[in-house]
Formats: structure tokens, C-alpha cells, sequence
């Protein structure tokens, strides 16, 4: 980059899984799509900052630096800064993996601000979305940027420093921004939604770390693998039942496919209370199908509704305590 005025801009969006998480770090298919509703910007100027001040400078002087503004999490520091404290933010550790990756050795001065409509630890891919915009806007700002294979390959290395063995599907579905059908490690496969699908999305307002949970279900899992696999063969039948389904357009297949992924995340603990209320909240007002949706323990559940029921589904949600509620077609 090199003019001062350049600005580079990227957004992903936020996600949902549709079916199989957890089995799906377990080798098992998962079902996901994008979630156009909420977002992460980056967005890159050139013109550096003083590393004391965070104040614009444009004479060439030593003080400058790569100054980070990340408001939604109260970030406004140096790059510098950032990697000297004991548990440096991910985002500055992606800032840094992302130079490497390009062979960038000296840090470069620019101005990077991360905004995002995502909440944050609740299931709907904030760490991703994040990662895949700097990506991106990172890559472009340096002279390089990179095709969705190697934006998905990075977000991947940098989504392990949030959450320690992700299955990569969050990273997958938020770089292509399109219905996926993911088997960890495999190529992606074509995957069509047929007749468009409406869902609502539930808050618990609860932040849940994904990393939590999934240790949870790995010490289940440690403690008796062969009753583990067996359930995570189920789900992945019933992720296979959901993409015909899908495929054909019969979605009436759905919700009780949806209700029984639900018992088995009950079964491996990462339900809660909140979420089971939300999740019975909306069949009782005619939802057809319902299930938390990502880590769990706690973030964001997503319901199956016929779409002139959707409001109502939405109205019942927020009764029974979602903080906010998405109205969301996947297609
Ligand atoms: O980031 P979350 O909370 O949507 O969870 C991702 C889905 C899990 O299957 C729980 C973890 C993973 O890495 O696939």
C-alpha cells in the first residue's frame, strides 16, 4: 500500500449450524449457513498513528507503528503493545500470522479498525467472521490478496488460537458465505438448498466460550469412547437425513430431525436451561423443529417455522427471555 488516502474494506458474515456440531469435530458432517444478518468489518488506512498517542502522523518518524481499534471489545492500542502482554488478544495474534503468511517481516504501519454486528461466544462465528475480513482487507492493504482456499487456510490456523481443535467449519462456511456440508479435512461438496428455509434465531444472551464445551464433550468422550461414537453416528445420520431433505425441498423432514439433534447435544451436556426454554418456547407456538445451534451451554438456538409463523416464533422467543431474536431465510 502506497498511498496515505487508500482504505481497504472486507466483511464476512456471522453463521449458523444447521446440524451436526460437536459430532463434527468427531469426523462426523455438519450443516451450516451464513447468517447475512450480522457482520465483522475491517477496515485498512494507510495513514499511520503515533505508538504512544494512537494519534494520525504523517511525517516519517520512528514513533509510527500499527495501531489496532477494535471498539466492541474496548481495544485501542499498538500491534506492538498488544504482543508484549502475557495473553496477547487473538486478534492481535492473527494480525501477526497474517504478515507472516505473506512474508511480511516488518510490521507495516497502518491503521487497522475491526468492527462487528456479531455477538460475541454465542455460536454465530464472531471469531471467524473477524478473522476472514482482516484476512482479506490485511492481504489486499499488503499487495497480496488471497483466493477463498488460502483465506479459509488462515482463518483456520487463527480460529485453533481461539478455540483449540476446531473442526474448521465455521472458518468454511463464513469464507464461501453459502450453505455448506462440511466433513472435517475434506473437500467442500456441493450442497443446494432447493425450496428456501426459514429459521429464527434465539439469543440466551448467555456468552459461552466454544472451547469450554468442546472440552466437555472431550472428556465424555475420553471417558467412554465407545458410547460417544455411537451417538455421534446418529447425528450423523440425522445430518444426512436433513441434507436430502434440503435437497429435495421436503422440509417437513426437518423438524423432527432438528428436535432430535437437540436430545443428543442435551445428552452430551452442552444444552442448558435457558436454551431448553427457548427451544420449547418456540414449538409451542407451532415452530416445527428446534435446536441450539454451535457450541451451546449457553449463545444462540435457531427454530424451523413456516414463514408466516415466523414473528410469532420471534414474539414467543423473546418471551421466554432470548435477548434478541434474527428472522433469517437460508437459500
Ligand atoms: O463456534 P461455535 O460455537 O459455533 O461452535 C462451532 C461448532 C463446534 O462443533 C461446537 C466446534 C467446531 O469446531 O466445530
Amino acid at each position: 500500500m502506497n498511498t496515505t488516502n487508500a482504505v481497504f474494506r472486507a466483511s464476512a458474515p456471522g453463521k449458523i449450524i444447521l446440524f451436526g456440531e460437536h459430532a463434527v469435530v468427531y469426523g462426523r458432517p455438519a450443516l451450516a449457513a451464513p447468517l447475512m444478518q450480522v457482520a465483522a468489518s475491517v477496515e485498512i488506512t494507510a495513514q499511520p498513528r503515533n505508538r504512544k498517542t494512537g494519534k494520525p502522523e504523517n511525517r516519517p518518524t520512528e514513533q509510527l507503528c500499527l495501531w489496532l481499534d477494535a471498539p466492541d471489545i474496548g481495544l485501542s492500542a499498538s500491534l506492538e503493545e498488544l504482543l508484549q502482554q502475557a495473553t496477547p488478544p487473538p486478534l492481535a495474534i492473527a494480525i501477526r500470522s497474517v504478515c507472516q503468511a505473506l512474508g511480511v517481516e516488518q510490521t507495516p504501519r497502518l491503521r487497522i479498525l475491526v468492527s462487528s454486528s456479531i455477538p460475541l461466544a454465542s455460536g454465530l462465528g464472531s471469531g471467524a467472521a473477524v478473522s476472514v475480513a482482516l484476512i482479506r482487507a490485511l492481504s489486499a492493504a499488503l499487495g497480496q490478496p488471497l483466493p477463498d482456499e488460502r483465506v479459509n487456510a488462515l482463518a483456520y490456523e487463527i480460529e485453533k488460537l481461539y478455540h483449540g481443535t476446531p473442526s474448521g467449519v465455521d472458518n468454511t462456511v463464513i469464507t464461501y458465505a453459502r450453505p455448506v456440508y462440511f466433513v472435517r479435512g475434506q473437500v467442500l461438496q456441493p450442497f443446494r438448498v432447493t425450496r428456501p428455509v426459514t429459521l429464527v434465531i434465539g439469543d440466551s444472551g448467555i456468552a459461552a466460550p466454544t472451547k469450554e464445551s468442546v472440552g466437555a464433550v472431550r472428556r465424555l468422550w475420553q471417558a467412554d469412547p465407545a458410547r460417544w461414537e455411537k451417538v455421534f453416528d446418529r447425528v450423523a445420520e440425522i445430518v444426512e437425513a436433513a441434507k436430502s431433505a434440503l435437497e429435495s425441498g421436503e422440509l417437513s423432514r426437518l423438524g423432527p430431525l432438528m428436535d432430535e439433534n437437540h436430545a443428543l447435544l442435551q445428552a452430551m451436556t452442552v444444552s442448558s436451561a435457558e436454551l431448553d426454554r427457548l427451544v420449547a418456547a418456540a414449538k409451542t407456538v407451532g415452530a416445527q423443529g428446534a435446536k441450539l445451534s454451535g457450541g451451546g451451554r449457553g449463545g444462540n438456538m435457531i427454530a424451523l417455522s413456516a414463514p408466516e409463523k415466523a414473528e410469532a416464533v420471534a414474539a414467543a422467543l423473546r418471551l421466554a427471555g432470548a435477548r434478541h431474536t434474527i428472522i433469517s431465510t437460508i437459500e
